[in-house]
This record gives C-alpha cells, structure tokens and sequence, in this order.
C-alpha cells in the first residue's frame, strides 16, 4: 500500500483548508513545550496568556455546576442568565445597550471571530486589516474566501491607527474594517475619537466594524473605550469580547460577540453545525466572572503596569532594540532590525528560533504579525522571570 503523505494528502484536501496556516503562536508554544519535555529550563516569553490563575469564585462556580448536574447541553449561543450577563456587564462598564438577542456566546473570543468573520464576508470582498495585525485575522479572512488589505501602522507613531489611515484603503469592495484596540501584539490603542469616527465613516458607507475588544480591560491609558459606547451606529458593528485575559481564564473557553440581532442569529446557525454550546460548565463560571466582584480585574491590570514598564526599560536597554512604549495587553513589541544580516540571520524567524534553541528563550516572530523587523515578547510572568530572558537575550544579541 501507498504510504499517507503530506503531499499525497494535500492534494486530496479542500482548497479552503490549503489556503492558511497554523497559528505561529501556537507554533512557538509547542517547540517551547518540546525543549521543556527535555528538561531545559526555558524562559516563556511566547505564550499569550495571564501568568495569573483564575480567581477563586470563578473556579468555585464552575465547581459547584459540576456538582449540581449544571452538565447538559443548553442553547446553542448560550444560556439566558449568561447572555445577561455579558450585556449587563458591557452596559455597566461601556455605556453600551445591547439586548441578550444581540449577544452570543461562543468557545473562546477566536471561535466569535471566526464565526462573525464567516457570516459576514465573502469571496472577493476586501477587509482592512491593520498591521501588525493578531496571527489569526488574516487566515481567517482568506478561509472565508476574502481579501485582507493591509494597512502599515507607523512604529514612529507608536503603532497607533488613525481614522484617516483607514479612510485612505476604503474602496467600493471594502466589506469590513477589524479594529484592535488595545492591539496584540503592538499594545498600540486608538484614541476613542478615532474609533468613532472609523465607525461613523463606516456606518455611513455601510461597512461593517469588527472590534475586537478580548484586551479592552487592560487599557493603561485613562480613556477605556469601547465601540459599544456609540449605540446609534451599532447597526453595522460587531464587537467580540472573551473572559481568556480578563479574567485569567484562557483554558476555559468563553468569548462573546455583541452585534445585530440577524448576525447573531447567522453566527448562531453556524455554531449549531459546529461546536454547540460553549461547555455548560464554563458558563456558570463565565456569569460569576461577570456578575461578580470586578476587584480581581483591577489588580491585574495594576500589575500588567508594573511589569510593562520592568521590561520595557530592560528592553530599551539592550543595545541594538528599539521598543515603543505599549498602552494596553501584555506584549512588548520590540524593533530586531538592527541584528538582522548578522551571524547568517536574516529574518526574525531565524533569530527567535535562534533564541530559543541558544539560549531558551520563547518569544514570537514578527512575520505571523505581519513586520519583519520584530519579535513579540509577552511580559505576563513574574518580574524575576522577566529579568532571567531580558539577560539571556542580551547576551544572544551581543553575541551574534
Ligand atoms: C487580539 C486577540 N483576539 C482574540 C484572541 C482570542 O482569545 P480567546 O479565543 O482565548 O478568547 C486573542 C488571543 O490571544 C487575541 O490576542
């Protein structure tokens, strides 16, 4: 018998699923796992999650479902005293007023976005996309059959997209516009005059507005902002929310969208045939997230500032980076450029590859974001963590 290929096996494959890539997050993240199941001791700048644990009356919620049969399916987009909840909290902190049959809630804010992305754009439609951009958007724009047109925020301006930048790639084929805000990787945020007015402009021509808002907790400016907040041109809107960063949560699988009834009902009909509900238990866990003490998301984010400013000192220190300062989630995106052409490396690829298998360090290259010039550095983990790779890098980098 014929052995399986991969190639024999590509040819079989739908032109779909050949049309993206796996996630280079979750690539790092493996080869990472790969060193530390040989016992190498490495520092963990890659993964994109809280280094905190889920707070104690979330897990003890999702306890207590267990124990009260809380096990069976429910409805697809989520239970009612869910569905309440993401409103109610969303209307309490954004000044928002959706209604529970705008909200759906799906497995993890990626599964909303690749559900909304699905039911709303189509073959040859054209999606502005902001670069950096998060490794997902544009694969799972191309799955849907549409075009990302990208659009190159300035480093010099910090990353930030402006209303205007936006304006400039709108075209007659233009179907959606994906904010991020704050952005992953970057940590770049929009002022919320720009929001609003991308979201004017787009409402006027009508085009939809994606924002996703999975960091919009861990804003460290004092203008916290969401698109929900201009309920009269919510009509082409879809926001997407997830408890992954907020809450600590990104094993459990909850995100959210809140959009117009007739999205959510499409976004609905497509989880229906795919995943069902989100996990029955994680349900009740996500409303004791959302309806209880917010207290814990405040600590974190205070902390989040602590370790932003370590490692971005640490980081402008290493001769050869350059970083902007981030203003919201987790990440460092600092400038490599300088030590590409040395030692045989050529791309930020190589040097994170390079890093990690030299001196154990995991950070993300820049190509899955869309810049070639940088690598993306979590700085969720402790502050002596922190300190171990910004050494060991500054070590790697002297020595090429
Ligand atoms: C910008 C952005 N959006 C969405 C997600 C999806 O998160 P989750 O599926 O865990 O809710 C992530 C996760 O890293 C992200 O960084």
């Amino acid at each position: 018998m014929t052995p399986v290929t991969e190639t024999t096996l590509a040819l079989k494959l739908t032109d779909r699923i050949n049309r993206i890539e796996p996630s280079a997050t979750l690539a790092v993240v493996n080869e990472a796992e790969k060193l530390r199941q040989q016992g190498i001791d490495v520092v963990d700048f890659g993964a994109g999650e809280p280094h905190f644990a889920t707070p104690q009356h979330i897990k003890d919620a999702a306890i207590a479902a267990i124990q009260g049969n809380f096990t069976k399916y429910t409805a697809v987009g989520g239970t009612a005293e869910l569905r309440d909840a993401i409103v109610h909290r969303h209307a309490v902190d954004f000044d928002s007023d959706y209604r529970r049959e705008e909200a759906i809630a799906s497995v993890g804010g990626k599964h909303a976005i690749f559900n909304a992305i699905q039911v709303l754009v189509d073959h040859g439609d054209e999606v502005i996309l902001p670069v950096p951009y998060w490794v997902s958007f544009k694969d799972i724009v191309r799955y849907a059959g549409g075009d990302s047109v990208l659009l190159e925020a300035d480093e010099d301006q910090g990353f930030r997209v402006t209303a205007k930048m936006i304006d400039r790639l709108v075209t007659p084929r233009t179907k959606l516009i994906i904010l991020n805000s704050p952005c992953n990787p970057s940590g770049a945020v929009m002022s919320p005059d720009d929001m609003a007015e991308v979201v004017r402009f787009a409402h006027e021509r009508g085009i939809w507005v994606m924002s996703d808002e999975c960091y919009v907790y861990l804003n460290y400016t004092d203008k916290r902002f969401s698109v929900g907040a201009l309920r009269e041109s919510r009509e082409r809107m879809v926001i997407v929310g997830s408890l992954s960063k907020t809450y600590a949560m990104t094993g459990w699988r909850l995100g959210y969208a809140l959009a117009p009834a007739p999205v959510v009902t499409a976004m609905q009909k497509l989880q229906s045939q795919s995943t069902s509900n989100p996990t029955s238990i994680v349900q009740k866990a996500a409303v004791a997230a959302l309806r209880g003490p917010q207290q814990c998301v405040t600590e974190m984010r205070a902390e989040y500032i602590t370790l932003r400013d370590h490692v971005i000192k640490g980081l402008r220190s290493i001769p050869g980076i350059k970083c902007t300062m981030p203003e919201g989630a987790f990440y460092a995106y600092p400038n490599i450029g300088a030590s590409l052409g040395r030692s045989g490396i050529s791309s930020a690829s190589e040097l994170a590859g390079r890093l990690l298998r030299e001196e154990h360090v995991a950070t993300v290259p820049g190509e899955g974001f869309g810049t070639r010039d940088h690598i993306r550095v979590s700085y969720a983990t402790s502050v002596a963590e922190l300190d171990r790779g910004l050494e060991r890098l500054r070590k790697f980098l002297a020595s090429l």
